[in-house]
Order: C-alpha cells, then structure tokens, then sequence
C-alpha cells in the first residue's frame, strides 16, 4: 500500500532510479549542481544548495537521482502545492543529460498524481533556453511573468503542464 503521490523511498522510471540521498552525497551533489546553470548564474553557493537537501521540509520529497548506482542529479517536488504538484529542483547533471532522464521524471510526476490532480507546476529562468525547450517539448506552458525574482533584471517563468 502507498501512503500518498511521492511518498515511496525509490522509483524506477527506466532511465533511471530515484532514491534517497545518503548523508555523505549531499555535499559533492551540492557542489556538481552549484556549478552548472542555471544555479551559477543565478549566483547559489553550494553552501545554501546544501543546507536546501539537509533541510526537513514535510511538504516536499526530494530524491537523487540514480543511474547504475551513481548519482547524475536530483528532484525535488512539493506536493500538495496548487491543485498539483511543484517541481521546486530538476538538476540531470551534463554526463546524464539528453538519456531521457528529465522526460521520465515529468511522467512520473504526472503518474503519481494522475486522477486527483489537474497540474504539473515548474518555475524556469528565462535565460535557461535549453530548460525552457525541455519543458516545451514535456507539454508546458507559461503562465505568469516573475521578474526579479531572485536576481535583478532576472525573470523567472511560471509553467504549467495541465494533465
Ligand atoms: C533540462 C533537463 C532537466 C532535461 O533533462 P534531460 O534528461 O537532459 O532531458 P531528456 O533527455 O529527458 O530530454 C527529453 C526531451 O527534451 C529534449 N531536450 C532536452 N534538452 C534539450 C535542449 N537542451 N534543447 C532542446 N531540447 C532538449 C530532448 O531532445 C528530448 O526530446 P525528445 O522527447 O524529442 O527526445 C536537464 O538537461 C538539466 O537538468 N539541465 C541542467 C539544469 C536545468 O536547467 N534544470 C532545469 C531547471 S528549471
């Protein structure tokens, strides 16, 4: 019996598991995504992306993202968020990207919810053009302008997949 949409401890979506994160990967996985955009750009230190995996947050289930046995990213979904779930962290690391990773975490997302939920929610920088494509091509749409959200003069898009 499952407790509830991104309750269990592990998902297999083909190209990849998802898992916990184990204690002793959360520093170097915090320094892997701290390093590409659209965190570096938007200025995160590794410190904070860290204190974000250690933090215990009921509403939201975070998971590393496993393919034959290493770790290549992390998700994390807030749920119950705003008549379905929010994709608060995608980060598929460069070596594991363009495997469908990404792709299979969108329909896992839509398969936990399918039935009880109407969206899938996901906010995206407007400079990140190859994420925006991404979840164009994953059936999003956007909804809402956010400027300067975390950076001046930096825009973040609202999206929303409707299921
Ligand atoms: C964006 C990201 C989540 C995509 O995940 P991925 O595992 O690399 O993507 P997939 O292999 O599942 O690709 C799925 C589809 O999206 C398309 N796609 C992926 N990256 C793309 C890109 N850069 N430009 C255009 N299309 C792209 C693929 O061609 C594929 O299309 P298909 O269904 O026709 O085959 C991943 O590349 C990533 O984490 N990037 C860095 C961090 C980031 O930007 N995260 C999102 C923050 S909101």
């Amino acid at each position: 019996m499952t407790l509830g949409p991104f309750t269990e401890a592990e998902y297999d979506l083909g190209p990849a598991r998802l898992r916990r994160l184990a204690a002793d990967e959360i520093a170097p996985l915090a320094a892997a995504i701290a390093a590409i955009d659209p965190w570096a750009r938007l200025g995160y230190p590794e410190s904070s992306i860290e204190a974000f995996f250690r933090r215990l947050d009921a509403g939201t289930y975070k998971f590393a993202i496993d393919r034959d046995g290493a770790v290549v990213g992390a998700v994390s979904v807030r749920h119950p968020f705003l008549k379905g779930p929010y994709l608060e962290l995608l980060a598929v690391l460069p070596a594991a990207q363009g495997k469908g990773i990404g792709a299979a975490v969108i329909d896992w997302m839509g398969r936990e919810v399918a039935g009880r939920d109407r969206n899938l929610w996901v906010c995206v920088s407007d400079f990140n053009e190859a994420a925006r494509a991404f979840y164009r091509r994953q059936g999003f749409d956007e909804t809402a302008r956010l400027d300067d959200l975390t950076l001046d003069d930096a825009t973040e898009l609202f999206l929303r997949k409707r299921l």
